[in-house]
């Protein structure tokens, strides 16, 4: 199911195009102006996503890195402190928004596959007073930079609680969720209980062209509304790109098909080179190819699948990062195999 021009684009689930069912949803939605919260589909959609996580309240907002960027201004002041992983998205690939924005630091913590334990909490909290102002705990789940690994339900509840008992809040970058909700059949509600607002994105894995929304208590999405508008994130007659998002969150069913396409490319790559790929760590809809375990190097494996008109993006020089999603099929795994077995 390449695309028009005959290319398989695996960089990312963002590269989807809207579906037929998108573009009529958006061709005939109701509208109103969203600043004055009269937008009936945007306002629906909020509903929806706030009912599907078990929060009072959700505000639309046009990118992931917005609803993670009023997530924590919301609720961490000017000069705090927030825990994340070293390679979480939210301190590595928005810009340095939080701090630019909210005057928020990063304190991380180095460990594997975005997995923050309860001691990583302590140890952190534990120097901390009125010196070392400590406000907040930020997930990722599932972790893009670990090749979309999911964060064990167990170690989430047991570390957001060891946050909470210190007084810390708790932000969940659920950009992909839904793909931790398909791996493991827990519910998004569950993953959402642990933590003060969760932000996901419609426009990655789920299909839609524009749109991510943050979910939290009343009081959190009322402040989260005033800083959209003060950071220009006020969209007016949004329904239109609301629209697209319902469609794509009623398709979350179709996931797991995402999932199964990437374990046959992991299992097809390991195979033949079985040091370059973890397969433990392809869980959702990514896989990460290791250069060191392949007879070329990993920019002479992108090289030579772009040259067969496959994309792939990269996480490292030494480490391809291959993401399925809505747009790729069987045969386009099928054309990735082709030129690995090849090498
Ligand atoms: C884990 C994660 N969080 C947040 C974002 C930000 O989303 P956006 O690109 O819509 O700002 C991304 C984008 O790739 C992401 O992978």
């Amino acid at each position: 199911m390449a695309f028009p021009d005959g290319t398989a684009d695996f960089r990312s689930d963002t590269v989807t195009r809207p579906s037929q069912e998108m573009r009529e949803a958006m061709a005939s939605a109701v509208v109103g102006d969203d600043v004055y919260g009269e937008d009936p589909t945007a306002n629906s959609l909020e509903e929806q996503a706030a009912s599907l996580l078990g929060k009072a309240a959700a505000v639309f907002v046009p990118s992931g890195s917005m609803g993670n960027l009023l997530g924590l201004a919301t609720q961490a002041r000017p000069g705090d402190e927030v825990i994340c992983v070293e390679n979480a998205h939210v301190r590595n690939y928005e810009m340095g928004a939080a701090a630019a924005v909210g005057g928020i630091q990063f304190r991380t913590v180095a460990t594997p596959n975005g997995e923050i334990k309860p001691a990583d909490v302590e140890a952190a909290v534990e120097q901390s007073s009125y010196h070392l102002p400590i406000s907040m705990l930020s997930w990722e789940n599932t972790h893009n930079w670990s090749g979309g690994t999911v964060i064990p339900f167990e170690l989430m509840e047991a570390t957001s609680e060891a946050a909470r008992s210190a007084g810390l809040a708790v932000h969940l970058d659920g950009a992909r969720l839904w793909n931790a909700v398909a791996a493991t059949g827990v519910d998004a509600a569950e993953y959402a209980r642990l933590a003060d607002t969760v932000q996901f994105c419609f426009s990655k894995g789920l299909g839609a062209p524009i749109g991510s929304i943050l979910c939290g208590s009343e009081d959190v999405i009322t402040r989260a509304r005033y800083l959209r508008k003060r950071f220009g994130g006020g969209m007016r007659q949004v329904g239109v790109i609301a629209a697209a998002a319902a469609v794509a969150l009623d398709g979350r069913g179709r996931l797991g098909d995402d999932h199964v396409l990437a374990q046959q490319l992991g299992k097809g790559v390991a195979e033949l080179f079985p040091a370059s790929v973890s397969l433990e760590q392809v869980q959702t809809n990514m896989v990460l190819v290791h250069g060191d375990g392949l007879p070329v190097s990993a920019e002479g494996l992108q090289r030579r699948l772009s040259e067969a008109g496959v994309l792939v993006g990269s996480i490292s020089k030494h480490t391809l990062r291959f993401v399925t999603h809505r747009d790729v099929d069987g045969d386009d795994v099928e054309r990735v195999l082709e030129v690995v077995r090849a090498l």
